[in-house]
């Protein structure tokens, strides 16, 4: 015995009952381990959950790059790599506990079949009900191909390399349940469903585009849902933002969804999200394109409305910030470092003001289904996931000045240059500068923005519209309607002329 110290081993039974209490559900358990599959380079990851009572078992497999006899050993560890390891740029793990507490927090005997190149398919397991009876306390990690009923030897064969784990002793999610067992049934296909619905959510960026993955769910590839429904028109992304701080950056970018009268009902409904609109509001924290924060407003003093819930904002870390984001080993959590606060607030409050614009407005965007165009001075254009910025030319004042000048052509290129020329670069600079800095629409010349109302409706009377008509389209019209009060004046003048007139004309 050594005088300065004592070995105090943990327990492997209390260790990995405690490590079982993380706080997974089956949907969060089978993200972590996808990650993995994910890191080591798998293109198709199978997950097959099967009912059988008691019997029941959840298998995935991956054609990844496998591990060796020596890499499964470390790789059963708790502890296999610590969080302050250094981590190449795509490895979507940190603590080096994943596999082994997403595992055991739904089954009691794990085990793991891998194969690597040019190397025999090994086999390790944690059994807990193994280890208990012991009585030793011992951490025996079994090995070897017998632990498996034959049927389960080929599994990776016609792979050259690829992983399995095999989940048995579903305690969590079956427990005890017979074969015949409705309610346990239903419940374990309900599961499933929701497994199908997180995975699509959190790796929906790698089940897309160019090196694109599947994930197969009982033999049925998981379609990917983007929270930002970047394919759909009406959509209005705000410019991105890159956050310095350090060494680190993150890149924020605000997206605003369509009113709902933008989208078909079955669109609208299913891009909602697993928990639905209202919770799916605010920030989306991505590691290495991998969901960790589904909504939130990441404790900024700001609270989930119903009139916010078109804005959701992307937030994209690389995985060398774990630590000043405090990701935790589920990856479910990420909280902004402090110096971020700020910069975080000012464009939630921003993406916050356009959503609760559009969620509210509806008579902004009845106007426009009624085919009126004309409301809208600047419209937003994106081609191509870049955003351009175009005078609208069935603005009445536009179709005014068009229609009335002698040389079309010398204002059609005005109107051009003026759109290739908008200083975005600056006004984005400016605004993350100071924030709130920009001067209003006419704010030091009101005498300006009573003639800008008064050609903007003589331009539509002239255009056939009748006056009461022109006034609710003023009303409705950037940035008039910003001026409940001046336009009002300048409506009651224009019916006291009007009355006046008339007097006039029948005096006469
Ligand atoms: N499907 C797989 N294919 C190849 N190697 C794997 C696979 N799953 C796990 N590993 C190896 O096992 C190690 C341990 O995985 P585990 O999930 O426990 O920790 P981690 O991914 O390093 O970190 P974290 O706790 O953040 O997930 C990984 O680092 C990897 O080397
Ligand atoms: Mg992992």
């Amino acid at each position: 015995m050594s005088p300065e110290f004592d070995i105090a081993n943990p327990g492997a039974v209390e260790l990995f009952e405690s490590l079982r209490a993380f706080g997974y559900d089956l949907p969060t358990a089978l993200a972590d381990i996808v990650d993995n599959s994910i890191t080591a380079r798998a293109r198709n990851i199978w997950i097959d959950l099967n009912w059988k009572g008691a019997d029941s078992r959840i298998i995935i497999r991956d054609d990844g790059d496998g591990m060796t006899e020596m890499g499964l050993v470390q790789a059963m560890r708790p502890g296999s790599l610590g969080p302050l390891a250094e981590r190449s740029a795509n490895d979507l793990g940190r603590f080096g506990l994943g596999m082994k507490t997403a595992s055991i927090s739904q089954c009691r005997c794990l085990t793991v079949m891998s194969k690597a190149t040019s190397s025999t398919t090994v086999v390790r397991r944690w059994d807990l009900d193994y280890i208990a009876s012991t009585g030793t306390g011992e951490w025996r990690l079994l090995k070897g191909i017998d632990l498996l009923p034959p049927t389960d030897h080929e599994v990776l064969a016609d792979q050259a390399t690829g992983t399995v784990l095999f989940w048995d002793r579903l305690d969590q999610l079956v427990g005890d349940a017979s074969l015949d067992d409705e309610v346990a049934q239903r419940h374990f296909r309900e599961r499933a469903d929701a497994v199908k619905l997180h995975l699509a959510m959190v790796f929906h960026r790698f089940l897309r585009g160019r090196n694109s993955i599947r994930i197969h769910l009982n033999g049925r590839p998981i379609e990917p849902w983007d929270p930002f429904l970047e394919d759909a028109d009406a959509v209005d992304p705000m410019p991105s933002e890159t956050l310095v701080f350090g060494n680190e950056e993150v890149v924020v970018k605000p997206f605003i969804l369509p009113h709902h009268s933008k989208l078909s009902a079955e669109r609208h409904a299913l891009a909602a999200g697993p928990k639905g609109w209202n919770a799916h509001q605010g920030f989306y924290i991505y590691r290495n394109r991998r969901l960790l924060v589904a909504g939130d407003w990441l404790g900024l003093g700001m609270q989930k409305e119903e009139h916010y819930k078109l804005a959701r904002i992307r937030v994209d870390l690389g995985n060398s910030s774990d630590l000043i984001w405090q990701i935790d080993v589920k990856k479910s959590r990420a909280r902004p470092p402090t110096v971020l606060h700020k910069d975080l607030q000012r464009l939630a409050r921003a993406a916050r003001g356009r959503a609760a614009k559009i969620y509210r407005h509806r008579g902004k965007v009845l106007q426009r289904q009624h085919g009126d165009n004309q409301v809208f001075l600047w419209t937003h254009l994106v081609r191509h996931g870049k955003t351009f910025y175009k005078v609208n030319r069935d603005h009445p004042l536009v179709r005014k000045v068009l229609g009335d000048t002698g040389d079309k052509a010398a204002v059609r290129a005005l109107l051009n240059l003026v759109e290739q020329a908008v200083p975005t670069p600056l006004i984005v600079i400016n605004n993350a500068e100071a924030p709130n800095a920009f001067g209003g629409p006419f704010e030091d010349s009101p005498s300006d923005l009573r003639q800008a109302m008064e050609a903007v409706f003589f331009a539509m009377v002239d255009q056939g519209r009748n006056r009461a008509d022109a006034a609710r389209a003023l009303a409705g019209m950037e940035p008039f309607n910003h001026f409940p009060e001046q336009l009002a004046g300048f409506l009651d003048e224009v019916a006291r002329r009007e009355s006046e007139i008339q007097e006039l004309m029948k005096r006469r």
